[in-house]
């Protein structure tokens, strides 16, 4: 039992890939219900917290620059959304690392707000329980319930209603960055007009992503990745058409928009084929960058007290 207060806590979270994700109607409050299978992967954000005079935040990184530091950061937004339900007066000075791509469709803002979320809990000791932290994580977006969940989970509603996926192994990805974002409200805007201006194409059902993660099959999973948003993506960003046939071409076994994009992710059989993959890749001048990350991954979770 620790005794000493709490100064300073560290807490890593996720990026996510979209194994799988249909996109439904357009709901009177703007949303869409979504079906998609969510995967953390090992690529993360870190965020600090220390007691303060004040509810602050600083981001470093790459793609720092484009993070705001003001009441829109993610974050800041979850800081002060626990201290309103606990009674707790929201001051903490909160430092973010990002490793995850900004804008990207990976959910690094997402990310930061579960990281915050967890971080402020344990600072300020306030005792909630797991599934009030998931409330108040729907609260602040889609994505942030899955980013404290992590592992692979399928998503409900507009995706925060989560059930974990069981599943085998582990899969090696490849993440290619792009350069600059995508605005994630002008990819579901963008779906919407192609809906709009005739009948386009939608994914299947997620059963077939399942049934690949129950066996740990990782040449099925390839072949039936699937996002609706992918051709919104595509249609504001045409050169991801050339980055993902890219990366088939040069062996991936499936390669996918993530979320809304524009990162792409694609797999490989292994970790060896993976090195192998960036490496080319990253030759092709296709991409901004790539990295490496293995699925699925531990959701937000404390890496250091002091
Ligand atoms: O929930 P979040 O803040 O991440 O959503 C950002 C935007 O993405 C929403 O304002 C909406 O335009 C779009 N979105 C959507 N349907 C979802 C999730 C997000 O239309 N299920």
């Amino acid at each position: 039992m620790r005794r000493q207060p709490i100064e300073r806590v560290t807490v890593r979270a996720p990026a996510k890939v979209n194994l799988h994700l249909s996109v439904g109607r357009r709901r009177s409050d703007g949303f869409h219900d979504l079906t998609t299978i969510f995967h953390a992967v090992g690529l993360y954000d870190e965020v600090d917290a220390v007691h303060a005079d004040a509810l602050t935040v600083t981001v470093s990184g790459e793609g720092a620059d484009s993070v705001p530091t003001d009441r829109d950061n993610l974050a800041m937004r979850a800081a002060a959304l626990l201290g309103m339900e606990t009674g707790h007066e929201p001051v903490v000075a909160l430092a973010i690392r990002k490793g995850i791509p900004v804008a990207g469709g990976c959910a690094g803002g997402s990310a930061d707000a579960a990281a915050a979320l967890v971080a402020c809990d344990a600072l300020w000791g306030t005792g909630l329980s797991r599934g009030e932290l998931l409330g108040l994580a729907a609260r602040l977006g889609s994505d942030v319930p899955f980013s404290l969940h992590g592992g692979t989970a399928l998503g409900t509603g507009r995706g925060e209603r989560l059930t974990p996926v069981l599943g085998q192994g582990s899969y090696s990805w490849v993440l290619a960055l792009a350069d600059g974002g995508l605005s994630t409200p002008d990819v579901y805007a963008e779906l919407d007009r192609q809906r709009d201006s005739g009948p386009v194409g939608v994914v299947s059902d997620a059963s077939a992503v399942l049934t690949a993660l129950r066996s740990g099959d990782a040449v099925a999973l390839g072949h039936v990745l699937a996002n609706d948003l992918q051709a919104a993506a595509i249609a504001l960003r045409p050169t991801l058409r050339l980055l993902l046939d890219t990366g088939k071409d040069l062996g991936a076994l499936g390669g996918i928009v993530s979320g809304s994009g524009p990162t792409v992710a694609f797999l490989a059989r292994n970790e060896e084929h993976a090195v192998g993959l960036a490496a080319a890749l990253a030759g092709q001048g296709v991409c901004r960058s790539v990295r490496r990350a293995d699925g699925p991954a531990h959701g937000a979770r404390i890496v250091e007290l002091a």
